[in-house]
């Protein structure tokens, strides 16, 4: 076993039998490009992010309206509601966009709130835009490889003289943004300027570029917008593979169907306020919700 393989091995399974590991089908090399500082042998079920009567306006708009929810490690929880309801301008404010009005966003215990964008991805909260923000001109690679530079940055005169340690850094920044466009099916055109990728494609790419970041929370902003039915699906796969890999996600979806498949709790946001916090099967079966996505007035749905 390489040290490569033995820190691969400890990142995903400390101690265990790499043979093991290996008959199960897991890939060490690709574990050890792809994710070398995880650590998913945690806990699973306690709060990893808490967002506390999270409020934000927007002149005499209450765009969000006194929201409370928790995240806790491991899950898929979903964020949705109708269109305008407040889904991501929550987000926004959990992850520096907007300076939330009031309320408090906790990671790990500790506030973020009112952190920078860079500050907030590098603590660990990562997120994809509902209008896809890649840089076109560069290759898909590239897209990848920026969003590792987040977290595995070289200091200037190291990068200015390409010191060994830089080009050591660099070569396995390459082989990392390889590994996350295999994990979403998208290495065969690496080196393809992500404007011209299909759009599904171009989607994916915004989730390895995230994960880039070795989040600890992984944010999706209507990842599946503008998919067909069998393209919803397969993100949907991919969304529950992350998972299995042990990330936490968040994803805001406005299609009701499609997050019951895939998440393990819910929470209904409408008119900037929460609406409804549930595991699936009680939101759908909850008229509250049922009301709010048939568009009757809210005086019925109160
Ligand atoms: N930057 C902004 N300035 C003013 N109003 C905004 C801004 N962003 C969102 N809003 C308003 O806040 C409300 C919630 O929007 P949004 O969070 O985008 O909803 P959703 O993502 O659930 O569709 C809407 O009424 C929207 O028009
Ligand atoms: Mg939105």
């Amino acid at each position: 076993m390489t040290a490569d393989d033995e820190a691969a091995r400890d990142a995903l399974a400390p101690g265990a039998d790499a043979e093991l590991l290996t008959d199960a089908g897991i890939d060490l090399e690709v574990a050890a490009a792809a994710a070398p500082d995880r650590e998913i042998a945690v806990e699973v079920g306690d709060s990893i992010v808490e967002v506390k009567n999270l409020t934000v306006k927007f002149g005499g708009l209450l765009a969000l309206d006194n929201v409370s929810f928790d995240i806790k490690r491991g899950e898929i929880l979903g964020l949705i509601g109708p269109n305008g309801a407040g889904k991501t301008t929550c987000f926004n404010a959990m992850t520096g966009v907007y300076k939330p009005t009031s309320g408090d966003v906790l990671l790990e215990g500790k506030s973020i709130k009112g952190q920078k964008q860079h500050r907030i991805t590098r603590l660990g909260l990562a997120r994809t835009f509902q209008n896809i923000r890649l840089f076109g001109e560069m290759s898909a690679l590239e897209n990848v490889v920026v969003g590792l530079d987040a977290r595995h940055r070289t200091s200037v005169p190291g990068a200015l003289i390409r010191s060994p340690r830089h080009i050591r850094e660099e070569k396995s920044a390459i082989e990392r943004g390889m590994a996350l466009l295999e994990f979403v099916g998208i290495a065969d055109l690496a080196n393809t300027a992500s404007r011209q990728l299909p759009y599904g494609y171009q989607r994916r790419l915004e989730i390895a570029r995230a994960l880039a970041t070795d989040p600890k929370v992984l944010c999706l902003d209507e990842p599946a917008a503008g998919f067909n039915p069998a393209e919803k699906e397969d993100l949907m796969d991919l969304i529950r593979t992350i998972r299995a890999d042990g990330y936490t996600v968040l994803l805001i979806e406005h299609d009701m169907r499609l997050v019951m498949g895939v998440t393990d709790r819910i929470v209904v946001l409408e008119f900037g306020r929460k609406l409804a916090d549930d595991v699936p099967t009680a939101i759908r079966n909850d008229p509250r919700v049922i009301a709010a996505y048939l568009g009757e007035p809210e005086d019925d749905v109160a």
